[in-house]
């Protein structure tokens, strides 16, 4: 509770004076997330159970696993053309059949029984339903596709959970200029306004974009995703401005035209890794704040507090002058546009892989870049273990530090963890079914999550593992093997093969959470009365 206090103080001294995030801010609250919080048992197991109407999902994305790239009237989504492209995917691999989902919703239904999910995760794919992105033009077979896999999952008890947009943007409107064409945020909104008419009496968990900072760097920055671009430092930020009124906008579509009939939740899903600071220094800390800020408050700020985060606009402001431009890089929101993205989420999606070490770092004035904006240098501790994704290491106690980082700056919102998981690297002809590293992966962040819910008191309502199965994975094709289920792209029928994770991962599921040492005698039968006499003892400290 000690950290309620501070935390008020912060966020209505923003409201009311617009107080910049000075130093002194930062060290009210970060006691708690950065290198003081050292939890003598941060590393042990904690056992204990989440709440009974807890969410466990798994996730996929359209472009990632429906394959169907050109049927039954389907149009072109950036990442076909893209990938038709060469050289800039992996061995030139594409999403033309990917798993074929498009023609394998029973297949799939199978394993997602198997795993006893209570959701899945999936996106629409927008040119599916409107070739060309309009909705002047829909296309009936695409919105027949997601009936049949939604009805599916709901025979099978499976709830889904509806991403709307999971960066397969249609072609024709990358042609208008994409994202960073403000008309983008109407046209999404007409859309989104169609999936609720369609889907909207069976979907009760809606998502509005996936992870936007990478659709916008990623896309528009490095130019390794479609798009393609790299427009360093500059359409970036047009991208992810519009991407947060689409957003808005979809969000007060749903809640005054379909909530009151359709009683769902919507909200976003951002990506937010832990910046952890590589030393103990004020200005490390600060670095540190400033790459969270910068990867997760970018979208989080506008939508739980309202605007750009200040450290956000100051640092390009400053840069920009440096570069002798008048105004910044960073467009700014009218009041009115403050006040339409303010409030727009039930609840934060979260998707969590890895931390990284941050120290400050001043950056020349050229070359011009988002990284160059934030002044910080991030990397690994090379005591962390690698995986088969440079980028990835696993780091649970970051998990853990961001969702707390999240309740102190957001006012404890709901978070959905909308992703989680580990790949291994293969060209996939050798069959890596035995994956003790995600199995252990899995389980210490569940477990981190656990002790955010129980001795933190995040508010985190549900957990989803990426990915179900081994799919497309971006610029690494199908050689970042993500999934819980084994799928070879070479395989005519790609059958789906368990990962001994699937076991581990269920049996979480199934326990919601972690056995508690007597629960597990109980189970094991060896233990008989002294089995029954620890239940008793040990219910005081159920709730640990
Ligand atoms: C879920 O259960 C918790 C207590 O276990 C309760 O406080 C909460 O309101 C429930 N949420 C929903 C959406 O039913
Ligand atoms: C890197 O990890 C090692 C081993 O856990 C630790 O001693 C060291 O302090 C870490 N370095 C930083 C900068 O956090
Ligand atoms: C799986 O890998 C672990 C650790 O490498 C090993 O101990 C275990 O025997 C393996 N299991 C199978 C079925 O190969």
């Amino acid at each position: 509770m000690m950290i309620w206090l501070p935390l008020h103080f912060f966020t209505i001294a923003i409201l009311t004076s617009g107080l910049k995030l000075t130093m002194a801010d930062t060290l009210n609250y970060d006691k708690f997330v950065y290198s003081e919080f050292n939890d003598p048992e941060r590393d042990q197991l904690l056992y204990g159970h989440f709440p009974d109407n807890f969410t466990w999902a798994v996730a996929t994305a359209s472009y990632q696993v429906e394959g169907a790239w050109n049927e039954d009237g389907k149009g072109l989504s950036i990442w076909d053309t893209f990938t038709h492209q060469p050289n800039h995917i992996y061995k030139n691999h594409n999403g033309d059949v990917a798993c074929d989902s498009y023609h394998k919703i029973a297949e799939d239904i199978d394993i997602l029984k198997d795993l006893g999910v209570t959701h899945y995760r999936f996106s629409l794919s927008w040119p599916r339903i409107l070739p060309d992105g309009t909705v002047d033009n829909i296309n009936n077979a695409g919105i027949d596709y997601y009936n049949r896999l939604i009805d599916a999952l709901i025979a099978a008890n499976i709830q889904p959970m509806v991403t709307l947009y999971h960066w397969d943007l249609p072609q024709s409107l990358q042609d208008i200029g994409g994202w960073s064409n403000d008309i983008l945020a109407v046209y999404f909104n007409l859309y989104a306004e169609l999936c609720f008419e369609k889907f909207g009496d069976r979907v009760k968990t809606w998502i509005t974009l996936n992870e936007p900072y990478i659709a916008a760097r990623m896309g528009h920055e490095m130019g390794v995703h479609a798009p393609g671009l790299r427009h360093q430092g500059t359409t970036i930020y047009r991208v992810g401005h519009t991407m947060l009124k689409a957003h808005a906008k979809a969000w007060h579509s749903y809640n005054t035209i379909y909530r009151p009939d359709q009683k769902g939740s919507i909200g976003i899903t951002l990506v937010g890794f832990w910046g952890e600071p590589a030393s103990d220094s004020d200005e490390d800390r600060a670095a540190a704040d400033r790459y969270v800020q910068f990867m997760l408050g970018w979208f989080a700020h506008p939508i739980f507090i309202g605007d750009y985060p200040d450290v956000m606009k100051e640092q390009i402001l400053k840069k920009s002058r440096a570069q002798g431009l008048t105004s910044s890089r960073l467009p700014s929101f009218t009041e009115e546009e403050i006040n339409l993205i303010r409030g727009t989420s039930d609840f934060i999606g979260l998707n969590y892989y890895t931390t990284q070490l941050v120290r400050h770092a001043e950056t020349e004035t050229l070359p011009v870049g988002f990284l160059e904006d934030q002044d910080q240098v991030a990397w690994y501790n090379e005591s962390w273990p690698k995986t088969g994704v440079p980028w990835l290491r696993p780091v649970p106690w970051g998990f853990r530090k961001i969702m707390n980082w999240i309740k102190m700056n957001y006012d404890n919102p709901p978070i959905i963890i909308t992703e989680n998981g580990v790949a291994e690297f293969s060209d996939g002809k050798e069959q890596l079914l035995n994956d003790t590293w995600r199995i252990q992966y899995i389980t210490s962040h569940v477990n981190e999550m656990l002790k955010a819910h129980h001795k933190d008191g995040v508010d985190v309502r549900g957990y989803t593992a990426w990915s179900l199965t081994d799919s497309f994975e971006w610029t690494a094709g199908y050689a970042y093997r993500f999934g819980l289920y084994y799928m070879n792209a070479d395989d005519p029928i790609r059958k789906r093969i368990p990962k001994a994770s699937v076991d581990s991962f269920s049996e979480i599921i199934r326990n919601n959470g972690f056995l508690l040492p007597y629960e597990q005698e109980i189970k094991m039968g060896a233990m008989g009365t002294f089995g029954k006499w620890i239940q008793s003892f040990s219910q005081v400290f159920r709730k640990g």
